[in-house]
């Protein structure tokens, strides 16, 4: 059913909890029946979640903090009710982070720790569970945002459609979707980068009631009732949608919903879901308009009648393509001051030619990252235009003491990053120039005294390339 992402291989059940690439010997883990598919080392991933939960946790402890010191120096009360709302919000929703990650934690402390620095850089692209609470609400509160998508899917699967296996609905978030497409097919796979999304969502519908504060909705409360408990045969796979386990030509359907206009290089998410999809099998997507690599940045997004011709270039006929609008994270139905934006949203559906290409998904295969060749090292890394790196080194002052901090921003998303890790791409980046190689850069890391072996050194190039679409590489 899956492969190993690292290598292909094929996985064999270790325990109950842990699956193992017999050719590689890659581990993958099954925590609460959710498979996670995490590279360069899925154990060192799962860690991460636990360090943005307390990340979350202790910026709510800081708020929290000032907020009471505020109220210990004013002589009026106007904000009482409002920084009450938030306190009490902040609380309640750690209470349910840890919830969340109580089975992660129990996994791994049976475990030895395993520290990787590229392990956090897997999990960024991915959003954090308390981030995707609008989401929980967008798809379970009854909204007519959701109500219009589910139709929208519903409509196309049924007069598409011509296979019934199987449906994979990627960076399915709360899972909304995924519920109402599972009705129709024989097994439903919903892929995501974050696990305490999907432990939260698998348990919900299950059956666990969830309630929560939204801090968009200035903290109300939310609570939600599971859906209709159902036999479908529904399975949660965490996996970046780069480079999925699933086996070639092996999915009925796929269905991205905000996701092609989410991922770093959507050209490539095109060429995955080429590799999975059989043939003949249909891809429906609804998504706010994106660039392709390669587009003129200065124009911006593509419009509608600018994508047949990219989408029949990487082996897709067009079945449909419209304009659509959609009011994203629309809170007016709990909250009276909520903004109501609504987007321009391209929604089409696209059916993979019957005679497969045989691409084996991209000119040049994932799996040499990861089994060292002599040819990978030839291959020239530039700067992927529309997508360079800057850096910011933030200090703050507060009653004497002083806060440092490095941030990346790329295509005005910013992040924080470990300062190693920020040296190191510092360092490296200067080199390349679109002349240097993977093993000049190689050598050129050493000479600086940073100790990374050849493997590791590949895993990084991988991130940079796969994950994050900073780098293109040229033989
Ligand atoms: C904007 S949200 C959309 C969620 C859902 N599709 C919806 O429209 O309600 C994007 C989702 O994709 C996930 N995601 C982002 N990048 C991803 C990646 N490279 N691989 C897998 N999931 C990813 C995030 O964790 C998040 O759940």
């Amino acid at each position: 059913m899956y492969q190993c992402i690292a290598c292909q291989g094929t996985l064999i059940n270790k325990s109950t909890s842990i699956r193992i690439c017999s050719h590689c010997g890659n581990s993958y883990p099954l925590i609460d029946e959710i498979s996670v598919f995490l590279l360069p080392d899925s154990l060192s991933s799962l860690q991460c979640f636990i360090m943005e939960m307390e990340e979350i946790k202790s910026s709510f402890a800081n708020i929290s903090h000032r907020l009471e010191e505020h109220e210990q120096h004013s002589d009026d009360d106007m904000f009482a009710n409002r920084i009450e709302m938030m306190k009490q919000g902040m609380a309640a929703n750690s209470q349910v982070l840890d919830r969340t990650c109580k089975s992660i934690s129990s996994f791994l402390a049976d475990r030895p720790r395993k520290d990787n620095t590229l392990a956090w850089s897997s999990i960024k692209s991915g959003f954090t569970f308390h981030d995707m609470l609008p989401y929980f609400y967008q798809d379970w509160f009854g909204t007519p945002e959701f109500a219009k998508v589910k139709s929208l899917f519903s409509k196309t699967v049924a007069e598409h459609c011509k296979d019934w296996e199987s449906v994979a609905v990627l960076g399915a978030g709360a899972c909304g979707l995924l519920y109402s497409v599972a009705d129709d097919f024989q097994v439903s796979y919903g892929v995501d980068l974050s696990l305490p999304t999907f432990i939260t969502a698998k348990n919900f519908i299950q059956g666990e009631p969830l309630a929560f504060h939204l801090k968009r909705a200035d903290w109300h409360k939310v609570e939600l009732t599971p859906p209709e408990s159902t036999a479908n045969d529904i399975r949660y796979v965490v996996s970046d949608v780069m480079n999925m386990p699933f086996v070639s030509g092996s999915l009925s359907v796929v269905i991205t919903q905000f996701m092609l206009d989410f991922v770093s290089n959507p050209k490539r998410l095109t060429e995955e879901i080429y590799r999975v999809l059989k043939p003949g099998g249909l891809w429906i997507n609804f998504s706010n308009p994106c660039r392709m690599p390669g587009d003129p940045v200065e124009l911006g997004r593509r419009k509608l009648n600018e994508l047949p011709v990219f989408f029949e270039k990487m082996g897709f006929d067009v079945l449909s393509m419209e304009n659509e609008r959609f009011a994203l994270l629309n809170l007016e139905k709990i909250y009276a001051e909520a903004d109501n934006n609504e987007q321009l949203v391209h929604f089409f559906t696209l059916r993979k030619n019957e005679n497969d290409r045989n691409l084996s998904g991209y000119d040049k295969p994932i799996q040499r990252f990861f089994k060292s060749n002599d040819s990978v090292w030839a291959e020239t890394p530039r700067v992927v235009k529309g997508r360079e790196l800057t850096f910011a080194r933030k200090k703050s002052f507060e009653q004497g003491c002083s806060n440092e901090l490095i941030e990346i921003s790329v295509e005005g998303h910013y992040f924080s990053i470990p300062p190693n890790f920020a040296m190191l791409l510092d360092m490296l980046f200067k080199y390349v120039d679109g002349k240097n190689s993977l093993r000049k850069l190689f050598t050129v890391v050493h000479e600086k005294g940073i100790s990374l072996n050849e493997d590791a050194f590949l895993q990084l190039i991988y991130v940079l390339n796969v994950q994050h679409y900073l780098i293109e590489l040229e033989e």
